[in-house]
């Protein structure tokens, strides 16, 4: 069987796996990225829009933000709507970048093979090996049958990878909530009908207007879990955002041609530890939150920044103290954000069982929240992402 070696190898190639790969890179330390599907895949895949500034401010100190300073379009608040009015949330002074999460996929693939970085893609049957010892291996098949040791590894193989499911039995403790709605989501030609994101609480359920670019939208309806796509065609879809957008204030929707629609369930789920031996779960593989706070890419982040910053210091001092912290570093900001995920997707969302009393108590925190500066301060404060104690990444 053919035998490399490097540092740390790295499961997946998404936000989390790339970004770690090129922070490491950065430091002088080596790693192997492996990826199961193809780079076209990885680069087309159409997920996340919202890249908090913590997050782009990381992109563009550490080289790879060029393109995201061009192209990424910066708000400085977004609007809540309901009861047929919009109420804006200004974030102070701060501020978010709409910027695909796929057009950040390519500029992270690009900048680790300019760098002659090995990111592997159309890898098959990775499995994950001896991570309680010092000599933690990965096998993998590309045509042939591969094994790959290094140091540590890094499971960031997104929430239906194979590093978590590998950990045995007991170790983990899964902490979880589903929600009895799913989001359908469509992509469509037509330049945004507003210059902020729209969040809307309406009697038929939550609406959201965002965007990819001057000339693309993106828009968002809850729906049901069960629903079927085939159910929706264009016109029913236009005529729902209409009907929960709808406004008092002169506001109108702008349609256009729908290029891609699709739904995606929700649900909040945690795991902890985040790591087990010198295996460390990062981004999706660890957790995941439901959309409604645009959180998912930037908590991938996070995890990545906190885990590169405890192996830089491994490789230059020996020193294994954040590496051993590295669960409880990140447990704090995910709950953190777990918190705020769930609190924006309960204060949005119709549920199915609610009744009057529910609605007029949804309805009165929306009122609060958008009349009081403490509130709406705090909205913004979690919306631009919470701030990094760390000045080393
Ligand atoms: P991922 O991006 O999932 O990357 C994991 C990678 O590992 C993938 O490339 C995968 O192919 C690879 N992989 C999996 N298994 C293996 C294996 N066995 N071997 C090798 N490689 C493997 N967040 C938002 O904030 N807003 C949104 O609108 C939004 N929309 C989303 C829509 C969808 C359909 C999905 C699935 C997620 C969405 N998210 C959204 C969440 C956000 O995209 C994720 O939180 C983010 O991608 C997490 O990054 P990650 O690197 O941890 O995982
Ligand atoms: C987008 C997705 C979100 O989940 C969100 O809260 C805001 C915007 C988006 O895809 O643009």
């Amino acid at each position: 069987m053919p035998f490399s070696r490097t540092q740390v190898g790295i499961v997946g190639a998404g936000p989390a796996g790339l970004m770690l790969s090129h922070l490491l890179h950065l430091q002088g330390i080596e790693s192997v990225v492996l990826e199961s599907r193809s780079r076209q895949h990885c680069e087309e895949r159409i997920r996340a829009g919202v890249l908090e500034q913590g997050t782009v401010d990381l992109l563009i100190k550490t080289g790879v933000g060029e393109r995201l300073k061009r192209e990424g379009l910066v708000h400085h608040g977004i609007e809540l709507r309901f009861a047929g009015r919009g109420h804006r949330i200004d974030f102070g002074g701060s501020g978010i970048t709409i910027y695909a999460q796929h057009e950040l996929i390519k500029d992270l693939i690009k900048a680790r093979l300019d760098a002659a970085g090995q990111v592997f893609f159309d890898i098959e049957d990775v499995t994950i090996h001896d991570f309680n010892t010092t000599n933690p291996t990965i096998r993998f098949r590309k045509g042939d049958a591969q094994e790959l040791a290094c140091d540590f590894i890094a499971g960031c193989d997104g929430y239906h990878g194979i590093c978590r499911s590998t950990i045995p039995e007991g170790v983990l403790t899964t902490y979880e909530r589903t929600y009895p709605f799913a989001w359908l989501g469509i992509l469509a030609e037509v330049p945004p009908s507003s210059d902020e994101l729209i969040y809307a609480y309406h009697p038929r359920g939550f609406a959201l207007l965002s965007m990819r670019s001057p000339t693309v939208s993106r828009l968002y309806l809850q729906c049901t879990p069960e629903e079927n796509i085939a159910n929706w065609p264009d016109e029913k879809i236009w005529q729902e955002l209409r009907t929960r957008l709808e406004s008092d204030e002169g506001w109108k929707l702008t349609e256009g041609p729908i290029i891609q629609k699709g739904i995606t369930g929700m649900r909040s789920v945690v795991v902890e530890p985040m790591q087990h031996g010198r295996l460390f779960l990062a981004g999706d593989a660890a957790h995941i939150v439901p959309p409604t706070g645009a959180k998912g890419l930037n908590l991938a982040v996070a995890d990545v920044r906190v885990l590169a910053r405890a192996l830089i210091k491994f490789y230059s001092s020996g020193q294994t103290s954040l590496l051993d912290d590295y669960s409880k570093t990140c447990l704090r900001r995910v709950w953190k954000v777990q918190r705020f995920s769930w609190w924006m997707t309960s204060m949005l969302h119709r549920f199915a069982d609610d009744n009057p009393f529910d609605q007029r108590r949804q309805l009165a925190e929306l009122d609060y929240v958008t009349s009081s500066r403490a509130a709406s301060k705090s909205l913004a404060e979690n919306y631009v992402g919470l701030p990094f104690d760390d000045s080393a990444l």
